[in-house]
């Protein structure tokens, strides 16, 4: 049977800051949404990490449905509503416009949806991530689909030697979605050199060349290009089909363990380093550090099983005092050179203003030399 996995995510309001959304929020959305069971849904998930909710939806209707998109627009309205009843922070922060107009793409929320004919076992992972952007999983699933350093069943899994086709888009491109395909592992380097930039070049899907089956999808949102000024980081979910013709779940996770520095942070204006969580973690240091949890779960004729929890492992925790300490290093130096993010990318207003107010005072002095005058 063809299945549908849907998450919506967005920051609706949090609490204590940009930290997280609170349990009374997390029901409110969530007893919405559970109307939608029966007639639109088999079933559903609500969690959170950092101040995002994310909505998992299981339903037969394909992706990008009106319906569907419609059940979690109307969920994050009646929790933004809550959270503005509550004074909550940023209430409402993800939700750009008034009135939905049949699909939420381009409205604020992050979207990340895709359809597929169950396996007899259906394995799947569910990444959210707090403080960062959609390319902070580039670097992730160029080494779990195209590296065997990192993948052993690139070497030894007959099903997927073949390789994986990504799909990138540029989200520099506010016009319409600008894509490239690239498969690998012929179009390795093209991919790497694409990939390089995190807040241009992002991985959106990745399918099999084996069977030709959906693999990965991850939400490209850019609020930034919608609202045209600073709203809120991306803050990007992603879903994960695992083994068999897949990566296996633990190759999946294993490039986290780099805890790789990505844009984000404070004031979205910031590198740091991706540090895997459990679920519902909030955001501390410095608005951050950047999160991202990762949740296993099984589909079965539409419906989930509980949700394991991967990065609550002991393993990781020697992961997060490495990222920690990542962390406190890159922010020993404040806003020097890499520390910040360019000017390009930087999110809020002020420094624009500071930057656009000393243009008038720059000035190009005359030359001392007549043979200076004649180089320039
Ligand atoms: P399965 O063969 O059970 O899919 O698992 C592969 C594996 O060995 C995971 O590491
Ligand atoms: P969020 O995008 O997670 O709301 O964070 C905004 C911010 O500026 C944190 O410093
Ligand atoms: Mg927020
Ligand atoms: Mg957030």
């Amino acid at each position: 049977m063809l299945t549908t996995l849907s998450i919506l995510k967005a920051d609706v309001g949090s609490i204590g800051g940009h930290v997280t959304p609170g349990k009374r929020l997390l029901d409110t959305i969530s007893r919405h949404v559970a109307k939608g069971l029966d007639e639109l849904l088999s079933d559903y998930f609500v969690g959170a990490t950092g101040d995002d909710i994310a909505i998992l939806m299981v339903h037969p209707r394909g992706v990008g449905d009106e319906e569907i998109h419609r059940l979690a627009w109307e969920a994050f309205k009646e929790g933004t509503a809550l959270a503005h009843a509550q004074g909550l922070y940023g209430a409402g922060q993800d939700l750009l416009v008034d009135a939905f107009s049949g699909n939420v793409k381009g409205m604020g929320p992050a979207v990340a949806e895709m359809e597929f004919e169950e396996r007899p076992n259906e394995p799947f992972l569910m990444f959210m991530a707090d403080k960062t952007e959609p390319g902070a999983y580039n670097l992730p699933l160029y080494l779990a689909f195209a590296d065997p350093m990192n993948t052993a069943g690139l070497l030894l899994s007959p099903e997927i030697t073949k390789g994986f086709r990504f799909t990138v888009m540029d989200v520099g491109y506010v016009q319409g979605d600008r894509i490239i395909e690239l498969t690998t592992p012929e179009g390795l380097y093209d991919l790497a050199a694409l990939l390089r930039d995190n807040d241009r070049f992002v991985v959106e899907a990745i399918h099999s060349r084996h069977d030709g089956e959906q693999a990965a999808v991850v939400s490209t949102t850019r609020l930034h290009n919608i609202a045209g000024k600073y709203t809120g980081k991306d803050d990007p979910v992603m879903l994960v089909r695992v083994q068999k013709n897949f990566p296996a779940t633990g190759e999946i996770l294993a490039p986290y363990a780099i805890a790789h520095y990505v844009g984000g942070f404070m004031r979205g204006s910031h590198i740091g380093p991706l540090m895997p969580v459990t679920r519902s973690t909030g955001c501390s240091y410095f608005d951050g550090p950047p999160i991202v949890s990762c949740l296993g779960f099984c589909v079965k004729n539409g419906k989930l099983t509980e949700a394991t929890d991967l990065f609550a492992h002991p393993f990781w925790d020697t992961v997060r005092t490495r990222a920690a300490e990542k962390a406190i290093e890159i922010r020993r130096q404040g806003f020097s050179g890499p520390a910040m993010l360019p000017y390009s990318e930087l999110e809020y207003g002020g420094i624009v203003h500071i930057l656009k107010r000393l243009e008038a005072r720059f000035h190009v002095r005359p030359a001392a030399h007549p043979a200076e005058a004649v180089l320039a």
